[in-house]
């Protein structure tokens, strides 16, 4: 989504704002800008704004650019085209007030007619610029009583950054639904709703809540609740690997690493969780004694994307080990089938990123009824971890590529804990929970087995890359995979990529199949190897290509095919395995087509608008 940056200190602004700017690129958008206020006694506001990448936006800025208080956006355009002028910040028609914004105003139309009545002149097809009018139609004294009334007129989500010409000591910042960081350096202040965007400036952060608004200047910051009485907002300091951050020069990106950092992730998430001697898992974050886990009748996950196939083989899991129904939806239609919440189901949110508008929005309808959320986040003091009543961090580690991997790793492992835990306070045997936590221990290595085929993945990538479509075809546990292996295929090559449960094929999707469309099919070595071996016969018969993931040993047949034995774990741990080896064949596929993986179209990392 939308990228916010600010800058108020000693340092000249500029650099500082186009630094933040390009570590926001790689997450997805279509435009860019900066606003400074310039230097002297009463200081002019200067804006620039440009379609396309942070580089078109550096090259276009004029020579003296210069000023110590600034603001800065990436767009990902919901209202009109990526164009200079709907690019961000917008300003009013005196160019006194500039904003930057990061959500949607819902009530944007009615907003401006209204401004339209009253004689402003809009300029662009922005819900965000009636905000910059409205600030500056506001008489109160103050610039956060300015954008306080402005806010009152609202409706929607923003996390958003205002300067006015009048008062260059500070920035007014904004939260509501949409991610808002203030980073405190020395005697200068930065605001960014990406971490990635201030950790090479400083790691002391406050996140500010939704309906908060904060007064920033060099020296501090001050919040306030919408009516501007005051609020006490901590700063936490970060403890994050910031080499993860670091621009990679390879063409695999930021993705590439991400895989590469497998192994190390799932050792991360399973670190001090494990109890050999009673074969179970310890989780104290999930905040709930052994009664309250043996009370819990059904588990319902939630999450959006990759996070919600992840969700699908964690309910596997949860229903294999422990015994409990468990099914996963996606958050993004939950609330809007007005859910039934019961008090005896364990609901669980999962998100990479913590900040899923999609995500939140589900767990704030559930905590509203009265259901109890954990969640599964990676980002520490995210918004959703905050919702819930308790959770799993995940570990993973800063994840900057759009297209999720160690944190999809990460998240399967979180689902095997949390079974492993429920499934002790039941039915599931000490021996069998003592077979699951080794299976555990060796998975880290098994990632590194499944990392040594990238070679032999990439060459069967270089085929599939050819196809303008493709099937991706597993059943039960392999099922979920397929989904997320297609997911991934489609965001960073876009190609056709679709995922069907193998034994659906031959309802419908069979007569697809051709010499044109290859099909990835997951057969693991289980029980129903059997079945999965005749339907790869059935598309082998209609002459589509094949590439199979499998296990050594198992028997294909006569079956023709591209044929991948991925290393054993246990049969219950086998799809993270499978989505690993996926992760190659997408990321090599659209390396192969000249795409930056790391810059898919028209995606973003986390989706803070609905
Ligand atoms: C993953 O590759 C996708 N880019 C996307 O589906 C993602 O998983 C989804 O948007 C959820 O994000 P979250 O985990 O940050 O909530």
């Amino acid at each position: 989504m939308c990228g916010i940056v600010g800058y108020i200190g000693t340092q000249q602004a500029g650099p500082v704002l186009l630094e933040g700017l390009g570590r926001l690129e790689h997450r997805g958008y279509d435009s860019a800008g900066l606003a400074v206020l310039g230097p002297g006694a009463n200081p002019a506001l200067r804006t620039v704004k440009k379609a396309g990448r942070v580089r078109d936006l550096r090259e276009g800025l004029p020579k003296r650019f210069s000023g110590k208080v600034g603001i800065g956006h990436t767009r990902w355009a919901t209202h009109g085209p990526a164009n200079d002028v709907n690019a961000h910040p917008h300003t009013d028609a005196k160019g006194d007030v500039a904003v930057v914004h990061n959500g949607i105003i819902d009530n944007a139309a009615a907003l401006r007619h209204r401004l339209a009545r009253e004689g402003v002149d809009l300029v662009s097809d922005t819900d965000t610029e009636v905000l910059a009018h409205l600030v500056a139609l506001s008489s109160a004294d103050t610039l956060e009583g300015r954008v306080s009334e402005a806010l009152a007129f609202v409706e929607g989500t923003y996390g958003l950054a205002v300067m006015h010409a009048d008062f260059p000591d500070r920035i007014v910042v904004a939260r509501n639904g949409s991610p808002l960081i203030i980073g405190v350096g020395d005697k200068e202040m930065h605001i960014a709703s990406d971490l990635a965007a201030l950790v090479r400036y400083t790691t002391t952060v406050a996140h500010l809540e939704d309906g908060e608004i904060a007064t920033v200047t060099a020296g501090g910051f001050t919040t306030y609740r919408s009516d501007l009485s005051h609020t006490d907002r901590p700063t936490t300091s970060l403890d994050l690997d910031l080499s993860a951050y670091d621009p990679v020069g390879e063409e695999g990106g930021y993705m590439q690493r991400e895989i590469l950092d497998q192994p190390a992730a799932a050792e991360r998430v399973l670190r001090g969780r494990l109890d050999e001697r009673f074969g179970t898992a310890h989780l104290g974050g999930l905040n709930m004694d052994a009664r309250e886990t043996r009370a819990i009748r059904r588990v319902k996950i939630l999450g959006c994307g990759s996070a919600y196939y992840v969700g699908q083989m964690g309910a596997s899991l949860i229903e294999e080990l422990a015994r409990i129904p468990a099914d996963a939806e996606a958050a993004s239609e939950f609330r809007y089938r007005d859910p039934v919440i019961e008090h005896d189901t364990l609901y669980v949110a999962v998100s990479q990123s913590g900040e899923t508008i999609d995500t939140l929005l589900a767990v704030q309808e559930i905590r509203r009824k009265g259901g109890r959320v954990i969640g599964l986040v990676n980002v520490v003091g995210s918004a959703i971890a905050r919702a819930c009543d308790g959770g799993i961090y995940l570990h993973a580690g800063p994840e900057v590529a759009v297209a999720s991997t160690k944190a999809l790793t990460t998240m399967y492992l979180g689902f095997a804990l949390l079974a492993l835990q429920l499934g002790r306070t039941r039915d599931l045997s000490i021996a069998d929970g003592k077979r699951l936590i080794a299976g555990l221990q060796a998975l880290p290595g098994q990632i590194e087995e499944v990392l040594t085929l990238d070679e032999r993945l990439a060459t069967i990538a270089t085929r599939l890359a050819e196809a303008d479509s493709l099937f991706f075809i597993g059943r039960v546990r392999g099922y979920p995979v397929a989904r997320e292996g297609a997911q991934k295929f489609k965001e960073i090559t876009y190609r056709h990529a679709e995922a069907y449960q193998t034994s659906e094929l031959k309802h419908g999707p069979l007569a697809l199949i051709s010499a044109d469309v290859p099909t990835v099919a997951l057969v693991p070595d289980d029980e129903l190897t059997d079945r999965n071996v005749a339907a790869l016969h059935e598309i082998q018969a209609r002459g589509g290509p094949l590439v199979v993931l499998t296990h050594a040993g198992v028997d294909l047949g006569d079956v023709e095919c591209e044929r991948i034995d991925l290393p054993r774990s246990e049969r219950e741990l086998d799809p993270i395995l499978m989505a690993i080896a996926l992760q190659l064949l997408a990321l090599h596929a659209a390396t192969t087509l000249g795409l930056d993986v790391d810059k898919p179209r028209n995606l973003a990392k986390s989706v803070t608008v609905e």
